[in-house]
């Protein structure tokens, strides 16, 4: 562990957070490790889109777009800010994010603390070209907690943010806003998918606006049917498998554990890859999917795109790893396709799911 990774752990989580974002705001990372040349393997072309890698920061580490530039120059190939809500809302009371080392885990209520659509526009506008010049920039959407219509708010956000965006995620899978996750329910989900679609016929890039959808882990056998058969009724784009789970995993030492909210990180792993890969068996492999959860090491990436994903994406390792985690990692996941013979990560994905 670094110095600097060790210093901010002695501050309170969401401290610790606003600290690192301020000082990556301030350029402290510039030549922490340019962007790498990434490993031709690495390379892939996703919704017509090109990535330099398949590693991704996960939405929720810059809510507000406010570095995705300097995120991409440490070597993720693409960011996802957000989630962002229609209106600013300042998110549950603190305490609201927990750290569980000794678990490699992290358990957060932030219940969507956002400036809203019209700040992260105004940032956006600025930093677009730096942006486009270093990688692939998702928006993550969320909905207003006292929103009388929901599906309006991510109709709204399609609308509003999706000129600016290489791709959308419709977030329904967030622990801390009730009734939200009630939306991956097969009636509620298809009204979604049909509202957030149409809403993109009327932005002027609809035709390249990848939309895609991120869900809970937590979802029983029928609702995890029901999205895969949606995905490939409706021609979803993609899925982002998954979210933090509300699951307490009886492994779980930390002091934190009995703490409400969203579980991440290494005890994430298993339940998530297992449901990654029964997503990827049930679309047939039709539906591109995003890995992440519990996501630690090259290995751990690997494991996700043999189990079904195009991309991976990760935060709570680099709460723990520090920034030097992502090149390393980019390095690992090179190395272990070239052992298996891969010339190309697209060879990979989907390589230990079976058929359904
Ligand atoms: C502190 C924290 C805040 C998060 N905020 C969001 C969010 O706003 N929107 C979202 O879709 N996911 C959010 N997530 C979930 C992550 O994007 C990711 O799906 C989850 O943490 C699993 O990945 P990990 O184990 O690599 O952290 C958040 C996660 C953490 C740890």
């Amino acid at each position: 562990m670094s110095f600097a990774v060790r210093l901010l752990r002695a501050l309170p989580a969401e401290t610790a957070h606003h600290v690192t974002v301020a000082l990556i705001e301030r350029g402290v990372l510039a030549g922490v490790g340019r962007r790498p040349m990434a490993d031709p393997r690495l390379r892939q072309r996703v919704w017509g889109l090109d990535f330099a890698s398949p590693i991704g920061l996960a939405a929720g580490f810059d809510k507000d777009a406010r570095i995705p530039a300097a995120m991409l120059d440490i070597g993720f190939a693409f960011v996802e800010v957000g989630s962002v809500t229609p209106r600013p809302q300042p998110g549950n009371e603190r305490p609201r994010v927990f750290r569980l080392p000794r678990d490699r885990a992290v358990i957060n209520r932030y219940g969507f603390n956002s400036l809203g659509h019209a700040a992260m526009r105004q940032r956006l506008l600025v930093s677009r070209g730096a942006i486009c010049a270093r990688g692939v920039l998702g928006i993550n959407l969320g909905a207003n907690k006292d929103s009388a219509d929901p599906i309006a708010d991510y109709a709204n956000g399609v609308t509003s943010l999706g000129p600016l965006a290489d791709f959308l995620v419709v977030n329904v899978s967030s622990p801390n806003t009730p009734g939200l996750r009630d939306l991956q329910a097969r009636d509620r989900f298809v009204r979604l998918v049909d509202a957030v679609q149409g809403a993109r016929a009327e932005v002027e890039r609809a035709g390249t606006l990848p939309l895609l959808f991120k869900v809970a882990p937590d979802l029983d056998a029928e609702s995890r049917r029901d999205i895969a058969e949606v995905a490939v009724e409706k021609k979803i784009d993609g899925l982002v498998v998954s979210n933090t789970t509300i699951a307490r995993p009886d492994t779980l030492r930390g002091d934190h554990r009995g703490q409400a909210g969203g579980l991440s990180g290494a005890p994430l792993f298993a339940p998530s890859t297992a449901m990654l890969r029964e997503i990827y068996e049930r679309t047939g492999g039709a539906v591109p999917l995003i890995g992440v959860g519990g996501i630690q090491s090259g290995a751990d990436a690997y494991a996700k795109i043999r189990a079904g994903a195009t991309l991976v994406e990760l935060y709570t390792a680099l709460i723990y790893e520090g920034p030097s985690l992502i090149r390393r990692m980019a390095g690992d996941l090179a190395r272990l396709l070239a052992r298996d013979g891969f010339n190309h990560v697209a060879e990979a994905v989907g390589r230990d799911a079976g058929r359904r």
